[in-house]
């Protein structure tokens, strides 16, 4: 079955945006996965077409209403029953490469796509809706983070990248670690030369420096990753090649 993704926005003309070319692009012409996107202004049932009101409690901005929304999820949900009702929210989850890992291998997503001050709380509850955050950032809309959530789990499909790339070995891999720098040619560019052992043509060797400087820059970067990789590996009773199991790196 074609995993599907129904999205529920005020801009339908944003979709598929980015996510019409390239891979994810070539992926939908070739029916790898589906999109729709639904325009919550047709589920209004006044002349105006009126999708949100002024918030309970006073305050800027506007809310949009519940009734509008259950009834255009209503209208998504019938096309997709089984897949999960994600709105996108800065209040939700944050988004991260095994909740994509885990959505790209079901049957597709309903994302909801909130504008002005958001969602009356009422419809998130009824419909048991998954908040997701795109990152700790305020956006003028959740489409750029439906788009973003998409990409990150078309690119998983099968089929859809091809040999071109190993999820396992990329940054966030089962691992939870960063990814290795990459280089290309020239070996030689502006005074700064590759890395040796990237020209020595030992397998053994790359490997080991690769997986040195994935563990170098989680260490580095992103010091929550790389303590959750040492607790994972202290659980699994592995060594790590750049730290030991209390955090504190090693010499290099
Ligand atoms: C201006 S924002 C509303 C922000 C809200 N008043 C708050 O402070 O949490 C409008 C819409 O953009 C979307 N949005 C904004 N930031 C987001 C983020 N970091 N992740 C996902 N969606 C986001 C949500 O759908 C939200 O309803």
């Amino acid at each position: 079955m074609t995993w599907q993704a129904n999205i529920l926005t005020l801009f339908p003309e944003m979709f598929p945006g980015p996510l019409g070319l390239s891979l994810a692009g070539r992926a939908l012409r070739e029916g790898r996965w589906g999109l729709r996107a639904m325009d919550i202004r047709g589920f209004a049932t006044d002349r105006h077409r009126t999708v949100d009101d002024t918030p309970f409690g006073g305050g800027a901005g506007m809310v949009m209403r519940p009734d509008v929304l259950d009834a255009a999820c209503a209208a998504a949900v019938a096309e997709s029953p089984a897949a999960p009702l994600v709105y996108l929210t800065p209040r939700g989850r944050l988004l991260d490469q095994a909740l994509v890992r885990d959505l790209a291998a079901g049957p597709g997503v309903v994302l909801l796509c909130g504008r002005y001050e958001g969602v009356d709380q009422r419809v998130i509850e009824a419909r048991g809706m998954v908040e997701v955050s795109a990152g700790d950032v305020v956006l003028s809309g959740g489409e750029p983070a439906a788009l973003l959530l998409l990409d990150a789990c078309v690119r998983l499909l099968p089929g859809v990248m091809g040999a071109a790339a190993s999820a396992e070995e990329e940054s966030h891999g089962t691992e939870g670690l960063l990814e290795y720098p990459h280089y290309t040619r020239p070996a030689e560019w502006q005074g700064r030369a590759v890395p040796p052992v990237l020209l020595s043509g030992h397998h053994a060797e790359v490997a080991r420096w690769r997986r040195t400087e994935a563990e170098a820059a989680t260490r580095a970067r992103r010091p929550d990753l790389w303590d959750r990789h040492l607790r994972r590996r202290a659980e699994s009773h592995e060594p790590a090649e750049a730290g030991r199991l209390d955090g504190h790196p090693a010499a290099a």
